[in-house]
């Protein structure tokens, strides 16, 4: 397979262009930014108040930054995360290795490479942090009902996978999540709004990172 196309986003972080249909990663104003705003302060901050141990799951891992960031986030806030991501193209291993963010966000590169070492199987980060990701499609994935505190909805955009953004896939999404659980994404998109509320979720929109008006946040009621 090519190799995707690295980019300096306009934080100093990397992200990847992708060959399919010429998605990138993240956004150009900052991949860490928008990764740490989208999903940590307005994802993990939010549920992490009331729990001791927070159970993520992420649609699309990629390069791993939410991974790492939500790691980070457990150190320095004393909270045990289990982690499950589904990413059916994981990266290969040079392009983990070009990546930047160990690099900028001071952490050894063993524990970045770690995260992509073993998929399918369960990995020990930390005593606090535990993470599997799985290599297939998330509308493939059996999901545990009412489990989930928190999801990071970080697939390819709506216009380039709309198979994704559909109720059934936020239906099978909102019964794995637990009463009061969040998703967050980066997406605006009304049609996602409307597929998100049919599946049954409450919605936000909450302000954006630079670059980005707004973006949605859905609520298991
Ligand atoms: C926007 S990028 C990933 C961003 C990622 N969270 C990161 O920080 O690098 C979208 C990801 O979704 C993955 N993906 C594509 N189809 C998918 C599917 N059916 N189920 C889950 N993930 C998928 C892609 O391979 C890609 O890694």
């Amino acid at each position: 397979m090519t190799k995707s196309k690295l980019q300096i986003t306009l934080d100093g972080s990397h992200t990847l262009i992708s060959n399919f249909e010429g998605e990138t990663y993240h956004s150009s104003f900052g991949a860490i930014q928008e990764s740490q705003h989208i999903f940590i302060k307005h994802g993990l901050a939010q549920v992490h108040d009331y729990m001791k141990r927070v159970k993520i799951l992420e649609v699309g891992t990629g390069t791993g930054l939410n991974v790492l960031l939500s790691y980070l986030w457990s150190e320095d806030n004393d909270v045990s995360i289990e982690y499950k991501g589904f990413e059916p193209f994981p990266l290969q291993e040079n392009e983990v290795a070009d990546l930047n963010y160990p690099k900028l966000l001071s952490i050894k590169n063993e524990i970045f490479s770690l995260i992509h070492s073993n998929k399918n199987k369960e990995i020990v980060l930390s005593n606090m942090f535990t993470l599997k990701i799985c290599m297939s499609q998330i509308q493939k994935a059996q999901l545990r009902d009412n489990y989930y505190n928190l999801v990071f909805f970080d697939a390819f955009s709506p216009d380039a996978q709309p198979e994704l953004w559909t109720t059934q896939v936020f239906t099978k999404i909102f019964k794995s999540l637990a009463s009061g659980g969040i998703l967050t994404t980066y997406s605006c998109k009304g049609s996602v709004k409307r597929s998100m509320q049919e599946a049954g979720f409450d919605i936000e929109k909450v302000p954006g990172p630079p670059g980005k008006r707004e973006f949605l946040r859905a609520t298991k009621g």
